[in-house]
C-alpha cells in the first residue's frame, strides 16, 4: 500500500476572508483571545493574527490541556510566555477558567487599566476576541465560561447596534461570535500534525495519510500508548503493518477475509482525536517537525 504523496493545499481565500472579518472587528475589543490546542500548541497558532492585530494585547488559551501531556503543558506555557501571556485550561471541566483568564486579561491590559483608573474611565468589562483555528474548542469554552453565571447577551454603548456580547461575568465580555481562523501550515508535517488532532477536515486530508504519520509520532513520542491500546506485542515493523494489525485486532476484516485497511486508519484515528490512546502532546518544543 503506498503512502498518498498528495500535497496538502491551503486555501488562502478563506484565510483571507477571516482575517478580514478580524480586522472589522478589532475596534469593538480590548484584547483577542487565541484559542490553541495543547496537544499541538504551536501548530496551531496563527502568525498571521499577530500581524494583523499589530499592538492589540493578545492572550493565547492553551486549551485541551485535561488531553495533553502535563510535562508537556508545562514546559509549553513556559515557552509560549515568551511570546505573550499564557493560560492553560480545560473547557470541559472549566475549574479555575473564568478567574484565570480574567487575571491573565488584567495582566495583559495593565498599562491600559493603570490609565483608565487616572483618567476616571470605567476599565470593566473588559471586552474580547476569541479566536483559533477549527475544533480547538472556542465554542466549548465561551459556553463553559458563560454557564457560570447567567447567560446574557446586548448591544453594549458606541458599539455596532447588532453586535452582540456574551457576559461572562461582571468583568468580562466576549464577542459572541468566535472567529474562525484557518490554520496556516508551513509545511506538510505541520498539516498531517492538525488533521491528527482534527482542525483540518478529512475530506482535504487523506486518512491513510495522516493515519502512518501518527503511527510513526506515537511510535516515538508514547510507544506504550499502542502497545497497551491494541495489545501489540511489539512495534518493530512499519506503520502500514502496525495499522493492518490494529485492524485485524478490532475485526475490520473485509468479506474475503482481507483486513480492512480503511477502517483500520479510522479506528485508529477515532481512538487518537478521543483521547482514548493516553493523554499526549503531539508537538516539542525542540523536536523540529
Ligand atoms: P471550535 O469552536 O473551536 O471549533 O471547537 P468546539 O468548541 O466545537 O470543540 C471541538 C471539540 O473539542 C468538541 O468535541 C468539544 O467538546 C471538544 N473540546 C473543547 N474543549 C475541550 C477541552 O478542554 N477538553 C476536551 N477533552 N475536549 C474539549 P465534540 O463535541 O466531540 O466534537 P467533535 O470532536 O466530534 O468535533
Amino acid at each position: 500500500m503506498e503512502e498518498n504523496k498528495t500535497n496538502i493545499n491551503w486555501f488562502p481565500g478563506h484565510m483571507a476572508k477571516t482575517m478580514r472579518q478580524i480586522r472589522d472587528k478589532l475596534n469593538l475589543v480590548d484584547a483577542v483571545i487565541e484559542v490553541l490546542d495543547a496537544r499541538c500548541p504551536k501548530s496551531s497558532i496563527n502568525n498571521a493574527l499577530k500581524e494583523l492585530i499589530k499592538d492589540k494585547p493578545l492572550l493565547f488559551v492553551l486549551n485541551k490541556s485535561d488531553m495533553s501531556d502535563p510535562l508537556q503543558n508545562e514546559l509549553w506555557l513556559k515557552e509560549l510566555n515568551k511570546e505573550t501571556i499564557t493560560v492553560l485550561v480545560d473547557s470541559i471541566n472549566g475549574k479555575g477558567t473564568i478567574g484565570t483568564i480574567e487575571k491573565a486579561l488584567e495582566t495583559l491590559l495593565e498599562t491600559k487599566i493603570k490609565k483608565d483608573k487616572e483618567l476616571g474611565k470605567l476599565t470593566y468589562p473588559i471586552k474580547v476576541m476569541v479566536t483559533g483555528i477549527p475544533n480547538s474548542g472556542k465554542s466549548t469554552l465561551m459556553n463553559s465560561l458563560a454557564k457560570r453565571k447567567a447567560l446574557s447577551t446586548g448591544d453594549k454603548p458606541g458599539v455596532t447596534k447588532n453586535q452582540q456580547y456574551l457576559k461572562v461575568s461582571e468583568k468580562l465580555l466576549m464577542l459572541d461570535n468566535p472567529g474562525i481562523l484557518w490554520p496556516k501550515f508551513e509545511n506538510q508535517n505541520q498539516a498531517k500534525l492538525l488533521s491528527l488532532i482534527g482542525s483540518i477536515k478529512d475530506e482535504i486530508v487523506p486518512i491513510n495519510y495522516v493515519s502512518f504519520y501518527g503511527i510513526e509520532l506515537i511510535k516515538e513520542l508514547y510507544p506504550t500508548y499502542l502497545i497497551n491500546r491494541y495489545k501489540l506485542s511489539d512495534l518493530d515493523k512499519d506503520s502500514e503493518s502496525i495499522l493492518l494489525e490494529i485492524g485485524k485486532k478490532r475485526g475490520a476484516i473485509k468479506k474475503g477475509g482481507e483486513i480492512d485497511f480503511d477502517k483500520s486508519c479510522d479506528i485508529f484515528i477515532k481512538d487518537l482525536r478521543g483521547g482514548r490512546l493516553g493523554r499526549m502532546t503531539l508537538e516539542r518544543i525542540d523536536r523540529p517537525l
